[in-house]
């Protein structure tokens, strides 16, 4: 479809002549921005890194599309901001009042401060940094209330990019818990898609905040532009996806803040700067955008981006509230057996007066139920080192149930109308403490700091969060102040991360939220990991860890091998399956060792001593991806990291349905040198097996890439007419990882 540009007549009433030209570049993209003092910036181009002049010649130039639309002067069009003056007044025009640049480290920015023409006091300041080190562009608007009286921000997103193509194609993902990251690539219809959430806590729980644009129609791993966005904000987001023939860019992006039910009342004096959107550029593919976003959150955003991850095992999947001394003794000693690294106490060890049995009651009761550790946590924390491992605890300390202490004395600190009777959540009676109130924030700090007060050998914390915001209604803000929660809570949620980071900057701090339904940029300085999801069906895994992987980084995903049934699925997979899936991530364990039969505990001690081995290339490695589970006949997937040097890769290879006669997959290799010759080793095979006949083979790059591996064990693992007796429920199931060791 093509589309209509502005007549030239039109181009010179929207620009002066002598507006100035500004460049964003990163070594790999631009975006040009032209802006001229008294006028609204206007977009130019973004794509590759290019000269304005080249930009220019080849007529890729965007007429008549404003940086940072507001209603107020083309009120046809979509808007980035909508502000209600306190004389009521709802239109603004946004014009530049200067332009200032800084540079701290690998970072430039440009600041385009504008100012409203009928009410000067309202300034927005537009902040566009680009990274020397890498394809990243980070933008955000601040508002500011120079006046005397509040104003209302009605709609304050974040960004907005012009994508220079009418044919795009969208990656998203969607899910919920314990089936999260599902991968969605379809064409971006005529039209507005919106993707945007209100779940408040649990942000993340249905969509995530990120995406990628395939341009000109295609979105191929290796070798296609394509641009990654994504936004660093803990609270609810809002992206719009302008397709329409009404646009100067082509397609539109804007997103940031959802200003669903979010009035934002900015007090006289005061700003509000939007959370940052995060923007990543690549020619090579989906696979580039995504080695882009993960080298630079490990570098930048990531806490501990670059240091080692512990192989831990975490009791919940194990005991679940069965969380007795002589439970967590046995999976203590029998963990440190297998040569695990940590130990973590889930769920079930608090609530002095009402002990934490199920779901109903205890949250906000943060002392031991010595029902079930009549010691205490102590004995517990000493057997863990006396193991030789590190120790961690779970907390859930924004929330509260209606049975516990801290309810009965404080039942004003949750979120709920005054009015009619709240939603509940989990159990039936679990709360969201309201973050707003100064009090409650001294009380979530101090769940942690009473902890490592009284243990200052906890190493890690699990913290949970199992209840979106149902209720959003704050006892503490005034009615008139209502809709600024879902913002302030965000940020009040902020103020206790950083406090805790500023007393605890070492603890390891693992965020959980049912699983995956927090994973988002904006927790990453203050989160070294997240729990990728409560499903623990290596199958299901596969998809999970696949879709999450797009976007954030192998060693802030935890993946824990869970026992042979899953109880969510009721799918059996045999132990090697499940470790060689957990394995592409942070590796742990969730289940009672005790409960492994003989071969799968050496096979156990097996993987963990394998995954220390190939652990810094997955944990730190250049991600490639080789085969997708939703490709094909779903039967195979693949995917490699390699080091920085490209003188070792890792590659795991699943097969996870069988066929009669199926044919193994070619799998081309990437990310390689290809005038490097590479030694192949099979990881952790069969405790009884035999390696793969690749193993121990020498082969050159450019052969592995070219021309790809075929490992006929993938398809010759089962033979014909065997009784049915002998059938084991788990015959699909085949995976192969392999070392790459470059030959010198
Ligand atoms: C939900 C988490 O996702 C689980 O891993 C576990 O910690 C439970 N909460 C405990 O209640």
């Amino acid at each position: 479809m093509k589309r209509f540009l502005l007549s030239l007549g039109v181009i010179a009433l929207v620009f002066s002549a002598n507006a100035k030209d500004y460049a964003i570049s990163t070594p790999n993209s631009t975006l040009i921005i032209s802006a001229k003092e008294g006028e609204a910036p206007m977009f130019r181009y973004y794509g590759s890194r290019a000269e304005v002049s080249d930009v220019r010649g080849a007529g890729r130039m965007i007429n008549g599309q404003e940086a940072y639309p507001a209603f107020g002067t083309r009120c046809d069009r979509p808007y980035a901001s909508l502000v209600k003056q306190h004389d009521g007044d709802n239109a603004v025009k946004l014009v530049l009042e200067k332009v200032t640049e800084s540079k701290e480290g690998t970072v430039s920015t440009l600041s385009f401060l504008l100012r409203d023409v009928a009410h000067p006091t309202l300034a927005v300041k537009l902040n566009y940094s680009a990274y020397s080190d890498c394809d990243i562009v980070k933008m955000n608007a601040e508002y500011i209330n120079e006046g005397k009286k509040p104003i209302v921000l009605q709609k304050y997103l974040s960004a907005v990019l012009p994508i220079q193509s009418d044919n795009c194609v969208l990656l998203h993902l969607d899910g919920t818990s314990k089936n999260e990251f599902n991968e969605h690539i379809e064409p971006l219809s005529n039209g507005v898609k919106i993707i945007s959430t209100q779940s408040g806590s649990q942000v993340s729980k249905h969509v995530n905040a990120s995406f990628m644009l395939g341009l000109d129609g295609r979105l191929d791993e290796t070798n296609c532009p394509v641009v990654a966005g994504t936004l660093v904000w803990m609270g609810n987001f809002h992206f719009e996806f302008h397709n329409t023939l009404q646009n100067r860019a082509r397609t539109l992006f804007m997103g940031g803040i959802n200003p669903a039910a979010s009035d934002y009342t900015l007090a006289a004096k005061q700003s509000l700067a939007t959370p940052e959107m995060v923007f990543a550029y690549s020619t090579e593919g989906k696979g580039g955008v995504t080695r882009t976003l993960h080298r630079w959150a490990r570098k930048y955003q990531l806490l501990d981006g670059t240091k080692q991850r512990e192989v831990l095992l975490n009791s919940w999947e194990g005991v679940h509230f069965d969380t007795t001394e002589e439970n967590l003794n046995g999976m203590i000693t029998d963990f440190a057996k297998l040569g695990g690294e940590m130990f973590v106490v889930d769920d079930g060890w608090f609530g002095p007066k009402y002990p934490r049995n199920n779901g109903v009651s205890s949250l906000g009761d943060w002392g031991i139920a010595k029902s079930k550790l009549p010691n205490g946590i102590r004995p517990i924390i000493d057997l863990t080192h006396k193991n030789g491992m590190k120790f961690g605890i779970w907390i859930e300390p924004e929330m509260v149930n209606v049975k516990s202490e801290l309810y009965e004395k404080h039942p004003d600190w949750v979120l709920r109308h005054p009015d009619f009777e709240p939603s509940y959540g989990r159990g039936g009676g679990q709360m969201l403490l309201d973050l707003t109130n100064p009090k409650v924030q001294d009380h979530v700090f101090s769940v942690v700091d009473n902890i490592l007060t009284e243990n200052p050998d906890v190493y890690y914390i699990k913290w949970d969060n199992n209840m979106e915001m149902f209720n959003a209604s704050s006892l503490y803000l005034p009615k008139a102040l209502q809709s600024n929660l879902q913002v302030d809570f965000t940020l009040a949620l902020e103020k206790i991360l950083k406090r805790i980071r500023a007393k605890y900057p070492d603890l390891i701090i693992q965020l959980c939220a049912s699983g995956g339904t927090r994973m988002n940029y904006g927790f990453m300085p203050y989160f070294q990991e997240m729990w990728t999801s409560d499903q623990t069906d290596a199958y299901h895994r596969i998809h999970i860890q696949w879709g999450a992987l797009n976007f954030f980084p192998s060693n802030m995903l935890a993946a824990h091998v869970g026992s042979a049934y899953s109880k969510y699925t009721q799918r059996l997979v045999p132990i090697k399956f499940r470790f060689d899936v957990a394995s592409m991530c942070r590796l742990g364990m969730e289940m009672v060792p005790a409960k492994l039969n003989p071969s799968e505990r050496e096979y156990a001690k097996r993987a963990i001593a394998e995954y220390k081995v190939i652990r810094p290339i997955v944990q730190q490695g250049d991600l490639y991806r080789l085969i997708s589970p939703y490709d094909g006949d779903k039967s195979f997937t693949s995917l490699m990291y390699t080091s920085e040097a490209k003188d070792k890769a890792v590659v795991f290879v699943y097969r996870h349905l069988v066929w009669r006669e199926m044919a193994e997959p070619i799998i081309r290799l990437q990310g390689l040198k290809a005038d490097a010759k590479y030694r192949i080793r099979e990881v952790a095979p069969e405790v009884e097996g035999k390696p793969v006949r690749i193993n121990g083979k020498v082969v050159s790059g450019k052969m592995l890439m070219e021309e790809g591996i075929v490992i006929p064990e993938l398809s010759k693992s089962f033979k014909s007419n065997v009784p049915l007796s002998e059938i084991r429920p788990t015959n699909d199931w085949k995976s192969v990882i392999l070392e790459l060791t470059e030959v010198k």
